[in-house]
């Protein structure tokens, strides 16, 4: 059988991801679990944060027993990584703000960060800007706005009306940014809006790396052609993620989908 990959986040943001490995690496059996019944991470509390997500990543590999897990959310990497490598013996791939390569691709003017209030303030977040953007002006801005619109992006296709008046005064600040990373897996979903609104700036997110990165840490014979299945598992018994659900249907089909309970089962397995 070939070995599958658990993606994880608190809501949609993770199929930013997720998309670039399905792209690279169509063969490979991909999980997504999202936490949606304590989404969203990105204004909670980090003691209360760890636990959380180390308690959902080990009941999902429990249950879906996958190689891998790719943590595929800023705000939990920059957090949980060390919490869930002690605890786990397969590879665990995190996300965080790619900000070594927006200063790489910068030289030496001024860089944006937009990621969570979370993510921004993160020591993690302070050592990257220390060890790889010392000849930058980093400017930060923590956005919890921006990832709820994302999520009703995707199921609602509704461009967010209050988008242009949220960001615009942090980038009529000077000096002007030339690139802005995205360091939550949420925004590269509203690119397109991103783009358009802001057309001279080069947009900067991890997608794309981590999925080489997952390529190089997969046995060689995951890497064939034949399409693999998807599935998709989440945590708010109340709600199904018709946005997360919709996305993936447009990636292949959705084999299996269903609720991780609070006895950390998974229920309700059905195919889309
Ligand atoms: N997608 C997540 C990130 O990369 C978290 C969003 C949230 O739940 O606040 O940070």
């Amino acid at each position: 059988m070939t070995p599958s990959v658990l993606v994880f986040d608190s809501g949609v943001g993770g199929l930013s991801v997720l998309q670039h490995i399905r792209q690279q690496m169509p063969g490979v059996p991909l999980h997504y679990l999202m936490d949606s019944a304590a989404f969203p991470y990105g204004t909670k509390d980090d003691e209360l944060l760890i636990q959380r997500v180390v308690d959902v990543c080990m009941a999902g590999i429990r249950e879906l027993q996958p190689a891998m897990l790719v943590i595929a959310c800023n705000t939990a990497s920059t957090l949980a990584l060390p919490s869930l490598r002690r605890l786990l013996d397969i590879p665990v791939v995190g996300v965080v703000p790619a900000i070594k390569t927006a200063a790489s691709l910068c030289e030496d003017g001024c860089i944006g960060l937009l990621a969570t209030p979370a993510t921004v303030h993160r020591p993690y977040t302070d050592d990257l800007i220390r060890d790889f953007a010392g000849h930058c002006q980093v400017s930060r801005f923590g956005s919890a706005e921006l990832v709820e619109w994302a999520e009703d992006y995707l199921e609602t296709a509704a461009q967010p009306a209050g988008l242009y008046d949220h960001l615009q005064p942090w980038f009529a600040r000077q000096p002007a940014m030339s690139h802005v990373v995205l360091g939550c897996t949420h925004f590269p979903l509203l690119k397109p809006l991103l783009q358009q609104a802001w057309p001279a700036i080069t947009w900067v997110d991890s997608g794309e790396a981590i999925a080489r990165r997952v390529a190089t840490l997969l046995p060689v014979n995951s890497h064939d052609c034949q399409t693999g299945p998807l599935s998709c598992f989440w945590t708010d018994r109340q709600r199904r993620p018709e946005g997360a659900l919709k996305y993936l249907v447009t990636l292949g089909k959705v084999h299996q989908h269903g609720c991780l309970g609070p006895d950390f089962v998974i229920q309700d397995i059905e195919p889309v």
